[in-house]
C-alpha cells in the first residue's frame, strides 16, 4: 500500500529509504541520468535515475514517458544547493532510485497534464480522467471533499442525523422540469428524478427526526448556465421547533465554520436585506455587494417632468432608476452606450436615456428635453461631478431591476470595481410570496407552495403584496442557497393552494400524500438548502460550476466521455413498452 505523500517530503526524512508511487510528471533525460517529476494527489518529488544506483537495468528508465504510472524504491537525499528548487516545497531533496517498477504504461496524452496550457473544453471533458490530473481541478475536488466533510462535521455535532431520501420518485409540478425514468413494472407509468428532498425532508419532520441533513443530489431539467448543471448537490438541512431565525442563525454559523475550517478565514456576520431593498439597491435578489454604484430613485423627480415619456411611463406604475457611473464619463463613448442600451433591451426595456457631466454641465441626449430644474436637483442629489455618467431607466419596475441590476454588474467588470479577494455574504429575506406569471395568468409561488406567509389574510386580499418567510443566503452575487418556514397547518396550507390557484383534484393528484401527512400532528419546521458547487466554486475562485464537478455536463446536457445520455436498445423500449415519435425533434 502506499505510505508516503510524495508533495511532503522534506530535508527532514533525508538519509531512510522510502517506496513512493505516482505518475510520470515530466522527464528530463540527461543521458545517463533522468530527472522524473513524481507526481501524486499532494504534489511532486523530484527523482533520480542514476546508472550507479539503479537495480534494474538502466534502459527500463529509459522507457518512461510522460504520465506513466510508475513505483520506485530508493534513498531521499539533499540535493546539491545549485539543484534546489525554491518554488516546490519538495525542491530541496530528491530521492535516488534504486528500483523501479511500471505499473502502468501511458500513450501520448492528448494534453500535458504538467501544465495549464489552454485545452478546448470538448478535449478537457471527452478525457475528464486526465483533465481530473490537473492542479487545478485536484484542488478543487479535494476542496469540495473538504467542504463537505467540514459539513458534516458541523451538522453532526448539533444533533443533526444524515438521512438518505429517495431518487426515484413522484413527479411534483411547480419547479423546473423534471427527468423521468419509465417503470418497467408498471408500464406508461414513469418516476421523476428529485428536483430537491423538500417533500420528503418536510415528511421526516412530520415523522419525528427534528434535525435533519443530507448531501443530496438534485436534478432539474432546465437551461444551464454557467452556475447551473442539470445534476447537482445540495447541503439540505430541515428542523423542528425552529423559526427563520434559528435556521439562519445555524446555517450562518455553518458557514462560518466550513470557512475557518477549510480557509483559514474568520468571516464577519452577514447583514441582512429585505428583498424590496436589494431590488431598490441593486436591481438583484442576489446582490454583489463587493463594490457600490447603487440604483438610484428618480421616480419622485420626474413624476412631474414635462418629458411626456417619463411621466407617463410613471403615471403607468412604472418607475424612474438611475445608475451613476463616477468619473468614467470619458472612458465611455456614444457607441459604448448604444451598446448599453442594446444590453438593456435583452431584458425588455425599450431603450435607455443617459447624461454626462463634464465642464459644469450635462450633455446626452435628454439634457436638453430635460428641464434646468430638473437637472439642478438631479445634479444635487446624485451628488454629480464632471467626468460622470448617468444612466437612466423609466419603466415596470421588474425590467428597470433586471436591466440596471445586470449593467451594473456588466459595467462593474468592464471599469474592474470588483475586489476579487472578498466574501460577502447577506440574508436576503421577506420575499415576494408569489410571482404573477403573465404567459399562464396566474399566481405562482415564489419559493415553493408550502411556503409560510407573513400574513395569512394578505395572500387573499393583497396577493401581490404578500410576504413569506422565506430567505435566501447570497454570496459576491450569487445565490447560494435558499430555505423558508413551512406551513404545517394543513386549513392554512389549503388557502395557499386556493390563491395558487389549484382545484381540490389538483391538490389530490399532486400533492395528496404530502397533505394528508399534515394532518397527524405536524411539528412547526423550517429548512434551507445550499448549493455545495455553486458554494465551492465562489470558496475557489472559478466561476465555471464544471471546475468543482468530477463529471460535469456539458451545455446540452451530455457527458461527452460516457457519451450519456445515447439511444436504447429496441429491446428496452419494448420492455418498457415506450414507441418514440421523433417526427418534431430535431435529432
Ligand atoms: P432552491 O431551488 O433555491 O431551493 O435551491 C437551493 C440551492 O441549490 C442550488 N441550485 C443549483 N446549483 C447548481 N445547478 C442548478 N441547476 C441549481 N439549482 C439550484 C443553488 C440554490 O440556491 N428545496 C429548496 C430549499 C429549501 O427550501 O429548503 C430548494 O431546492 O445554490
Amino acid at each position: 500500500m502506499k505510505k508516503y505523500n510524495n508533495g511532503e517530503f522534506r530535508t527532514k526524512d533525508v538519509g531512510l529509504q522510502y517506496t513512493v508511487y505516482g505518475w510520470v510528471n515530466k522527464r528530463r533525460d540527461m543521458g545517463g541520468v533522468i530527472f522524473v517529476d513524481l507526481r501524486d494527489r499532494s504534489g511532486f518529488l523530484q527523482v533520480v535515475f542514476n546508472r550507479e544506483y539503479l537495480k534494474n537495468n538502466f534502459e527500463l528508465a529509459e522507457e518512461l514517458r510522460n504520465e506513466y504510472c510508475i513505483k520506485v524504491t530508493g534513498k531521499l537525499i539533499n540535493r546539491t544547493p545549485d539543484m534546489v528548487n525554491p518554488k516546490i516545497p519538495t525542491g530541496e531533496v530528491e530521492l535516488m532510485v534504486e528500483d523501479l517498477e511500471i505499473l502502468g504504461e501511458a500513450e501520448p496524452v492528448p494534453f500535458n497534464i504538467y501544465d495549464d496550457q489552454e485545452v478546448s473544453e470538448n478535449i478537457a471533458l471527452k478525457y475528464r480522467y486526465l483533465d481530473l490530473r490537473r492542479e487545478k481541478l485536484q484542488k478543487n475536488i479535494i476542496l469540495r471533499a473538504k467542504i463537505t466533510q467540514a459539513v458534516r462535521n458541523f451538522l453532526n455535532a448539533n444533533s443533526f442525523l444524515e438521512i438518505e431520501t429517495p431518487i426515484l420518485c413522484k413527479s411534483t409540478p411547480e419547479g423546473a422540469r423534471d427527468y423521468v425514468v419509465p417503470s418497467r413494472i408498471n408500464p406508461g407509468s414513469f418516476y421523476a428524478l428529485p428536483q430537491s428532498p423538500q417533500i420528503f425532508k418536510q415528511l421526516l419532520m412530520v415523522g419525528g427526526f427534528e434535525r435533519y441533513f443530507q448531501i443530496a443530489k438534485c436534478f432539474r431539467d432546465e437551461d444551464l448556465r454557467a452556475d447551473r448543471q442539470p445534476e447537482f448537490t445540495q447541503i439540505d438541512i430541515e428542523m423542528s421547533f425552529a423559526n427563520d431565525e434559528d435556521v439562519m442563525n445555524l446555517v450562518e454559523e455553518m458557514l462560518k465554520k466550513v470557512f475557518w475550517d477549510v480557509k483559514g478565514i474568520k468571516l464577519n456576520d452577514f447583514p441582512r436585506i429585505t428583498w424590496q431593498e436589494a431590488m431598490n439597491k441593486y436591481g438583484s435578489d442576489k446582490p454583489d455587494t463587493r463594490f457600490e454604484m447603487y440604483l438610484n430613485d428618480l421616480t419622485d423627480l420626474f413624476i412631474d417632468t414635462n418629458m411626456n415619456v417619463f411621466r407617463t411611463a410613471i403615471e403607468n406604475g412604472g418607475i424612474a432608476k438611475c445608475l451613476v457611473v463616477k468619473n468614467n464619463g470619458a472612458h465611455y463613448s456614444r457607441s459604448d452606450i448604444e451598446h448599453m442600451v442594446d444590453f438593456v433591451k435583452v431584458y425588455g426595456a425599450k431603450g435607455m436615456a443617459w447624461l454626462k457631466y463634464d465642464d459644469d454641465k450635462f450633455t446626452g441626449v435628454i439634457a436638453k428635453n430635460l428641464e434646468e430644474e430638473k437637472l439642478n436637483l438631479m445634479k444635487e442629489q446624485l451628488n454629480i461631478e464632471n467626468n460622470d455618467l448617468i444612466l437612466i431607466l423609466v419603466d415596470k419596475p421588474s425590467i428597470v431591476y433586471a436591466a440596471l441590476g445586470a449593467l451594473r454588474l456588466k459595467i462593474a467588470q468592464e471599469l474592474d470595481l470588483i475586489p476579487k479577494d472578498k466574501f460577502n455574504f447577506l440574508w436576503v429575506v421577506d420575499f415576494p410570496m408569489f410571482e404573477y406569471s403573465e404567459t399562464e395568468g396566474r399566481y405562482k409561488a415564489t419559493h415553493h407552495p408550502f411556503t409560510m406567509p407573513r400574513n395569512i389574510d394578505e395572500i387573499e386580499t393583497a396577493p401581490e403584496k404578500a410576504l413569506s418567510v422565506a430567505y435566501d443566503v447570497v454570496l459576491n452575487g450569487y445565490e447560494l442557497g435558499g430555505g423558508s418556514v413551512r406551513i404545517h397547518d394543513p386549513k392554512m396550507q389549503k388557502r395557499v393552494f386556493d390563491a395558487l390557484g389549484l382545484t381540490d383534484e389538483d391538490i389530490k393528484n399532486k400533492f395528496g400524500f404530502f397533505i394528508e401527512a399534515f394532518k397527524y400532528g405536524a411539528p412547526p419546521h423550517a429548512g434551507l438548502a445550499i448549493g455545495l458547487e455553486r458554494f465551492t466554486m465562489l470558496m475557489s475562485g472559478t466561476d465555471n460550476i464544471k471546475d468543482v464537478i468530477a463529471f460535469p455536463k456539458t451545455q446540452s446536457a451530455s457527458d461527452l466521455m460516457s457519451e450519456a445520455p445515447s439511444e436504447i436498445t429496441k429491446e428496452q423500449l419494448k420492455e418498457l413498452g415506450i414507441k418514440l415519435d421523433l417526427e418534431d425533434k430535431v435529432k
